[in-house]
Parts: C-alpha cells; structure tokens; sequence
C-alpha cells in the first residue's frame, strides 16, 4: 500500500540502490567519511531503536493528552530539530510548529544562563497550547530564562518535553512534563546534539569521545 504511486506502480529507488548486488555510487568515501565522524564517539549511551521507541511512545502520550486542543510545538534551535521531526511525526492530533534560536554566553561545554534571542517566534502563542521541544536539559538556566519569556507572552498553556535531561547537573527546577531519558552527568552528542557544531547528524546519542573532552569541566 504505502509503496504504490498515484498510478498503483509499486515506487523504486531512482538508482539501483537497494537492489542485491548494486551498491550505490560513492559507497566506499561514504563510509570513509562515516569513520572519520565516529572518531568523536565514545560509549553509545542510547542506540537508534531504543530512541525512536521511546519517541513513539511520547507521541501517543502527547496525542492523548492533547485532543481537541489548539497544540503549537515550540522548538529550540539548533539542537531539538531532529527530535522535533520525529516526534511530530508520531502525534495523530492537529499541530503547528514554531521555532526560536537562543544562545547562551557560556563556554563551550557550559551553560552560563545569560540568554539572548537570536530568533524570535513567527506566531502569536497567545491563547494557544504551547509545548515547548527541547533537546537536552542540563542546567535548566536556558529553558528557565525560555519559560519566564514565553509565560509573558499568555498562551493557553505551556508545557516542555525534553529529550534528555540530566538530573545531577540542575541548578535551578523547571517543570518538564514529558522526559525521554534521564542520563548521568557526562557530555553527550548526536541526535541533534553538538560538540562545536558537529556530531548532530549521528542517528544515536553517545558520549563525546575523552579525548575531545575539554578539561574545563
Ligand atoms: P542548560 O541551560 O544548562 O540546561 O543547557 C541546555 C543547553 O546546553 C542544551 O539545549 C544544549 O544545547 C546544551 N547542552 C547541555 N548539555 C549538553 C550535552 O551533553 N551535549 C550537547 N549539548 C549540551
Ligand atoms: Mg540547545
């Protein structure tokens, strides 16, 4: 069914990939570069299958809960893109999404709380169901300065879910509604996550390899 076209031809990849014995072309530099991004992993903390089983069960849970309302996904560049997508893709309840880009003025592998705006929201969240996506909540200063500002705004009701948090490392409590997974106190990249703007495009989240580790933490 989901693999038949318009005119009930059954869909084929354009090349021959996916066909036994063709590889498509480039493979081999593929999995050169592949290699090379692996380099910053160490332990994969969470594989792919049991990230998307978890954001499968998220999106029933924000499904029930959200019938008949007016829900609007707030997303939190750069970083909650990637869980936003996934995780919009499993709510069966009408949705719009939005996003805002903040950045903090701490170091690199820090939060210092100090906040700044560098994209606003393109819709009114006035009177609408807000829920805010984030990708990782360490500190909780980010999203604490985020809430404080998107509460001043009025929407109906404002509520966070947060991929992952890291409960040891709170400075300051935030309300989150809905959490994916709790994990210990070490710097984690992939799945939306960076270290110095890479590693986002790894399909796991795993701990930042030790040698890449800065020694300011
Ligand atoms: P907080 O203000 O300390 O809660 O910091 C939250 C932000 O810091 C997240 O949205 C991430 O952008 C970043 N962050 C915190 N911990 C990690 C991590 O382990 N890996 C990558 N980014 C992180
Ligand atoms: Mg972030």
């Amino acid at each position: 069914m989901g693999n038949t076209g318009p005119e009930g031809a059954v869909a084929r990849p354009a090349s021959g990939v996916g066909e036994a014995g063709l590889r498509p072309a480039g493979a081999e530099a593929g999995e050169g570069r592949e290699a090379e991004l692996e380099k910053g992993v160490g332990e994969i903390l969470i594989d792919e299958e049991t990230l998307q089983a978890r954001i499968v069960e998220l999106g029933a849970e924000i499904s029930a809960d959200y019938g008949g309302r007016d829900l609007l996904l707030v997303g939190v560049l750069k970083g909650a893109v990637f869980f936003m997508a996934d995780l919009m893709r499993e709510l069966t309840v009408p949705c719009e999404i939005d996003f805002m880009a903040i950045s903090s003025y701490g170091a690199a592998t820090d939060s210092s709380g100090v906040v700044r705006i560098l994209k606003d929201l393109d819709i009114n969240v006035a009177g609408r169901d807000v829920l805010v996506v984030e990708d990782i909540i360490d500190s909780g200063l980010t999203l604490s300065y985020l809430m404080r500002n998107l509460v001043a705004r009025k929407p109906a009701t404002l509520e966070v879910v947060a991929l992952l948090t890291k409960p040891e490392r709170r400075e300051i409590e935030v309300p989150v509604r809905y959490v994916g997974f709790e994990i210990p106190n070490r710097f984690v990249i992939g799945y939306g996550l960076d270290f110095a703007e890479r590693y986002r495009n790894l399909p796991y989240v795993a701990v930042l390899h030790a040698d890449l580790v800065p020694n300011a933490t």
